[in-house]
């Protein structure tokens, strides 16, 4: 099996204001362009208000840029909200969809995940989508049911692969310090490979829930982890660019 290049991918979430957020993408962009050509993927997934002036930053650069959400719709009357070919213009290739803590704080649902992820990929975007067990679930003995069920109601029946990565992310280990061994991990990829059938050959399949410098390097070493989700460990450059490095 070819192997897959690993995606380094940084989940703002609600961090980040127009001259942190800016130089925080400067910074990150800077050790990119100074490791040219780079080994492995980085992406910058910044709060929708910041992506227009970080995308102008990272032209010519090799750091690629995400949002965290988007609407099923292309447009409409939608207040609030942001379409993907909204993101596309201003510079998106990426879009994280059915974060956990979306699932859980605005009730997504699998159904809507995947409606989301039709309408993404139509805008030409590659759609993150995240799944992941909860701690009852773990606890029950539930994770590969979990995975196995969010991942099929996730997707839309129809998809393109090449626009698709998936993230485990069990929502215990996101934000606690927390993280399932690599043995665990690499056996949950590994589940959802089979579950994607052929196309599990192709798809990147990433972890992410408390990724740090310290425990970057025993999770991307392994080939069945094809890269990380980091969230808080992303709002500094440094600690970043160290688990982005472990990718070479
Ligand atoms: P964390 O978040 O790295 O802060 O645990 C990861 C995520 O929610 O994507």
């Amino acid at each position: 099996m070819a192997k897959r290049r690993k995606i380094i991918v940084g989940n703002w979430k609600m961090n980040g204001r127009l001259t942190s957020g800016l130089n925080l993408a400067k910074e990150v962009a800077n050790r990119a362009q100074s490791e040219i050509p780079l080994s492995f993927d980085v992406v910058l997934c910044p709060p929708a208000t910041l992506i227009w002036s970080i995308s102008e930053a990272l032209m010519d650069t090799p750091v690629l840029l995400g949002a965290q959400d988007c609407h099923y719709a292309n447009h409409g009357a939608y207040t609030g909200d942001v379409s993907a070919g909204m993101l596309a213009d201003i510079g998106c290739r990426y879009v994280i969809l059915g974060h956990s803590e979306r699932r859980a704080a605005y009730g997504e649902t699998n159904q809507l995940v995947a409606k989301k992820v039709a309408g993404a990929q139509l805008a030409g975007l590659t759609t993150i989508v995240c799944i992941g067990e909860t701690l009852e679930q773990r606890a029950a003995g539930a994770t590969e049911e979990a995975i196995t069920e969010q991942l099929t109601g996730s997707l839309p029946e129809k998809f393109h692969p090449s626009q698709l990565v998936v993230a485990y992310e069990p929502v215990w280990a996101i934000g606690s310090g927390e993280t399932p061994s690599p043995d665990e991990i690499r056996h949950v990829h590994q589940l959802v490979r089979r579950s994607l059938g052929v196309m599990g050959e192709t798809v990147p399949v990433i972890y992410g829930g408390s990724v740090v410098p310290s425990n970057a390097g025993s999770l991307l070493v392994e080939p069945d982890i094809d890269g990380v989700l980091v969230g808080s460990a992303s709002l500094n450059s440094d600690g970043f660019w160290s688990i982005a490095e472990c990718a070479r």
